[in-house]
């Protein structure tokens, strides 16, 4: 329909579809017309050559309907436009020089300069053919275990294994899916026996510590790459020899798009100094070399505080967290863990988490990110979100990602389906955090409780044992006041933000 609109108004014109430019002359035009009839003295009229006001507005409108047509053209030829990328020529003539025989040469260094793929030729991949090679080159280049943070629908998976002979490759995904030919190559003996596939967020811990590459392209947000990067940079290693790569997607500024978000946290990866150097970029995709270890610590610390300070408001001063860890040992929690999440991936859109005096509100905090404001609800009583969880289990262990807006305590707790208390432990999360109390009761145990700061987030741990094996049980969220009281008046400006959750069962 917009299409014929837009062919009408270019008909009236004596125009064809094709002639953006005379579009935008006449958007000019009525513009410079609009300005001269402004400036007429005494008179808000248009100028008597121009069609009256009712035609003028008819074809503002008209005009306006075209350009947003031309726009979405404009957009869609970007799509299957061929752009070559930044210094491509450059690009190529390395890799054709660097092949020392031209019949040996990897189909990676062919694939990123003779074909073309865009956006909206994606099938199982994110990504485009140029920036796949990366990704396979940087296999090849490699040796040892394979890290992967991001499969989606596992074509970047699939790429990796398709590269890396017999070597193991570990996959972390919040929420990925399994199409046909996915599930046809994850269920291979061959590939089984060396593909280990986590459903989880890679803020929660993995067993394996050790890797010669690693893959990112899970969360793509300044705190969740810096995370990533925080967690896994320090388990690269050489294997035979061979240097340890990491791999960005989103990160290279190229004619198509990058996510700000991710080139900040790599460009200040890179600028560490003697930690990382790029080796290979083709399209937004980065490959660089670990030169030597980073300083953990403070990469858990970096957090956009511009954001986080926009939540905060006047008078409430953002977290600089000095306590970022609880004394217990994560590490050795999380190695006990299942590795089922049984909380679902839904985050908290899902109906069955139930808002009691809270609201939801989707923070956007770039792509792939599944962060929830639950913004309290101006009521009296309880400000919480909970959910009856299945679990058929004695011992579990839950985990929330979680940190206060305009509030310091938040209690995590463990009922019956009947609302009876089984544990509950509140979290100070202010700089100086602590766990301010923990109770349990009915015979239930609390085994662990413990926090952990990275990122912007706490992660805020709870595990549990109880009598007998529950068939269900409440997980809540809840957030304190000044008082320490679970009842009061809600403000729309606090509550708590939350970023995955999980409910695992412990052996
Ligand atoms: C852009 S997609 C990955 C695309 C895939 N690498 C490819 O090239 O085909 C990003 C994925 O990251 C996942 N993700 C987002 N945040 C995550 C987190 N904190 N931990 C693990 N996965 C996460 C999302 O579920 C999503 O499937």
């Amino acid at each position: 329909m917009l299409k014929e609109s837009v062919r009408n108004v270019l008909a009236r014109f004596g125009l064809s579809l094709h002639r953006r430019e005379s579009i935008h002359r006449l958007f000019r035009e009525l513009e410079r017309l609009r300005r001269i009839a402004s400036t007429v003295p005494g008179s808000n009229e248009p100028p008597p050559a121009r069609a009256t006001s009712a035609q003028n507005t008819d074809l503002h409108a008209e005009l306006s309907q075209a350009k947003e047509a031309l726009d979405w053209y404009e957009e869609r030829r970007n799509f299957f436009r061929l752009t070559e990328d930044y210094d491509a020529r450059a690009k190529e003539k390395t890799i054709i020089a660097g092949a020392s025989r031209f019949g040996h040469i990897d189909f990676a260094d062919l694939a990123c300069w003779i074909f073309a793929s865009s956006l909206s030729n994606h099938r199982l991949i994110h990504q485009r053919i140029d920036e796949t090679t990366v990704l396979w080159r940087s296999v090849k280049r490699t040796a040892g275990p394979i890290l992967e943070v991001g499969r989606a629908a596992g074509g970047s998976t699939i790429a990796i294994l398709g590269s890396s002979g017999d070597r193991n490759v570990v996959s972390v995904d919040r929420a990925p899916t399994y199409p046909e030919m996915t599930k046809a190559v994850f269920s291979r003996p061959d590939v089984q026996s060396r593909l280990k596939l986590y459903s989880q967020s890679s803020r929660e811990e993995i067993a394996e510590r050790e890797f010669g590459m690693m893959f990112i392209d899970g969360d793509h947000s300044y705190e969740g790459v810096c995370h990533d990067i925080a967690t896994f940079w320090n388990c690269l290693k050489s294997f035979d020899g061979k240097v340890p790569l990491a791999v960005f997607h989103d990160a290279a500024d190229n004619p198509i798009g990058y996510v700000p978000a991710v080139k900040r946290a790599c460009d200040e990866l890179i600028g560490e100094g003697r930690v990382a150097r790029v080796v290979d970029s083709w399209g937004s995709m980065l490959a660089v070399e670990k030169l030597g270890d980073l300083d953990q610590d403070r990469w858990y610390a970096k957090e956009d505080r511009g954001f986080w300070r926009r939540y905060a408001g006047p008078g409430y001063p953002v977290l600089s967290p000095r306590t970022i860890r609880s004394t217990r040992d994560p590490a050795a929690a999380a190695l006990a863990k299942g590795l089922t999440n049984l909380l679902g991936e839904e985050n908290l859109d899902d109906p069955s988490w139930i808002k009691v005096g809270t609201d939801l509100d989707i923070v956007f905090l770039e792509a792939d990110n599944p962060v929830r404001f639950v913004r309290e609800t101006p009521t009296a009583g309880e400000h919480k979100v909970e959910k009856l969880v299945p679990l058929g289990l004695s011992r579990f262990a839950i985990t929330m990602f979680l940190r206060p807006v305009r509030r310091k305590v938040l209690r995590l707790a463990v009922r019956a389906p009947s609302g009876a208390p089984m544990a509950e432990a509140d979290f100070a999360l202010v700089d100086d955090c602590r766990i301010e109390r923990q109770q349990a009761a009915d015979g239930a145990r609390i085994i662990d409780c413990g926090f952990l700061y990275g990122n912007g987030f706490f992660r805020c741990d709870l595990a549990v044992e109880t009598l007998a094996r529950l068939p269900s049980a409440l997980i809540s969220v809840a957030a304190l006041d000044e008082s320490g009281s679970p009842r009061y008046n809600g403000s729309p400006d606090s509550g708590f933000m939350v970023n995955l959750a999980s409910v695992r069962e412990l052996p």
